[in-house]
């Protein structure tokens, strides 16, 4: 395999690797590929439509320009960067933080090529308290970057305002813009007026791309940059992907026969996909992961209208540490699940284990190898162990652990969730369950207006009646 390209390995889903009762089948595998064939050319013209847009972003070498401006203005007087964000404007920056720098970046100068990236994407006190007394001194060299598409969110929204009256106590509103980035839609919102008012720098979360799919553009792009992280690669890598997963050959189209595969067993009583990778670094992507999957692929109705009710439940584990708390279950419990293993051949850093002490010669055959040949004998292990209780396993390859490898990563799995999407035949890019959570907040924290026809003080009252604990049933 060309060693720059991951590659989806699916031998082991098949009917000839663990047999027939639980193993894709000859035929089943024929008739998955006529069904999403036709997807194909779809899918290409989908993810660059107006609608869709995350295809069009590895190409786009307008937002890479917007970006390096920023860092280059803010990067020498910056030895904190914060990212302020949830959800899609979160998960995307942790992801390629642990995933190309060194695990002990924030702590050692030396393994840094960058400031200290922290990402805030919850409202709780205490972890944000504890944050801020570890800042509040450093101001002077810390750097904010709000990322929020609407400004609405309840939970970024706060934390900025928390964040800005600290800034502006400290330096003055005139500075504010010192130490802010605010990444926001292009025209209209509350976090773009917020910054017009105040005079911010601001980049983009471009118009049609939804938060889960933004992690190629400013979104993600701008803490990657700032801490070090080759931005030009990643979206080298993401083309390269993009190339595949539009090849109208299925058998030739990773993201085709990944989604097909999950689709399958799906509908053969197979609703939970487990995503293992066997590299720490990787293990945020698979909670990256767990939202494109679940937010993307579980809806109610499908697009003709009907209630469908569908969607994978997505579970992150890692490899090694979870063969030692999960393994039991995926082996003897329900024959539930599929697993996606990632796997990563050359870890780039080499640890030679040394011989162990002359009391414990049981350990020998562990003298002299290197800890990654480990990490990956249990990937294979793990692996087996489940084929022989019949569980479909796949596995990303990935040559060695890259900006350009991890570009292709995103794309393959933004192209398997849309090929995923439509082989169930629902809407992949709304989130229409989410709403009602946030505007029962908004209900909660005493908003003003009206949601759904009825003020939001009628419905705190609902809200309140349903969910204040009753005193009878608590023990
Ligand atoms: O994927 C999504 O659309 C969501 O996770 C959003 O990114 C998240 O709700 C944050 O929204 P916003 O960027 O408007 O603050």
């Amino acid at each position: 395999m060309a060693d720059t390209q991951i590659k989806l390995y699916y031998k082991n889903v098949l009917a000839e690797s663990i047999g027939p009762e639980h193993g894709i089948s000859k035929e089943q595998l024929d008739e998955l590929a006529k069904q999403t064939s036709p997807l194909i050319p779809k899918i290409k013209a989908e993810i660059t439509s107006d609608k869709v847009r995350y295809g069009l972003l590895p190409g786009n070498t307008e937002i890479a320009k917007s970006v390096k401006k920023l860092v280059k203005h803010f990067k020498p007087k910056c030895e904190n960067l914060v990212v302020l964000g949830i959800g899609g404007s979160a998960l995307g920056n942790i992801a390629l933080q642990s995933a190309l720098n060194p695990y002990m970046f924030n702590l050692d100068n030396n393994q840094r090529k960058g400031p200290r990236l922290f990402v805030f994407d919850n409202v709780d006190p205490a972890q944000f308290g504890s944050f801020l007394d570890f800042v509040s001194p450093r101001l002077g060299k810390t750097v904010f970057n709000v990322i929020s598409k609407s400004g609405q969110t309840a939970e970024t929204a706060s934390q900025f305002m928390i964040v800005q009256k600290l800034l502006e106590a400290k330096f003055g509103k005139a500075r504010l813009k010192d130490h802010v980035v605010a990444t926001t839609d292009p025209l209209k919102g509350t976090l773009r007026k917020i910054a017009t008012d105040a005079g911010l720098q601001t980049l983009e979360v471009p118009e049609g791309v939804g938060g889960r799919f933004s992690v190629l553009s400013a979104v993600g792009l701008f803490s990657a940059a700032m801490c070090g992280i080759n931005i030009d690669q990643l979206l080298a890598g993401a083309r390269d992907m993009q190339s595949r997963v539009t090849n109208p050959d299925f058998f030739k189209n990773p993201a085709a026969v990944n989604a097909a595969v999950q689709y399958h067993y799906y509908n053969h009583g197979k609703r939970i996909s487990v995503m293992m990778p066997y590299s720490y670094a990787l293990y945020n992507f698979a909670d990256w992961y767990r939202q494109l999957w679940a937010e993307s692929l579980g809806k109610k109705f499908s697009l003709a209208g009907s209630e469908v009710n569908v969607g994978p439940t997505p579970v992150k584990a890692l490899g090694a540490t979870d063969q030692h708390s999960q393994v039991q279950l995926y082996r003897e419990g329900p024959n539930d699940k599929v697993f996606t293993f990632l796997e990563v051949q050359n870890h780039g850093k080499k640890i030679k284990i040394p011989a162990p002490p002359s009391s414990a010669p049981e350990l020998a055959y562990l003298a002299k190898k290197d800890m990654g040949e480990l990490l990956n004998a249990e990937k294979q292990a793990t692996e087996y162990a489940l084929m022989v209780n019949q569980r479909p396993c796949l596995t990303v390859l990935f040559p060695k652990l890259d900006a350009y490898a991890v570009g292709q990563f995103i794309l393959l799995f933004e192209a398997t969730t849309s090929f995923a999407g439509a082989l169930f035949g629902i809407d992949t890019y709304d989130q229409p369950a989410v709403e009602l959570g946030k505007q029962a907040t908004f209900a909660l924290m005493g908003k003003d207006g009206v949601y759904d026809g009825r003020p939001y003080a009628d419905f705190a009252k609902d809200i309140l009646a349903k969910t204040e604990i009753d005193p009878g049933f608590v023990i």
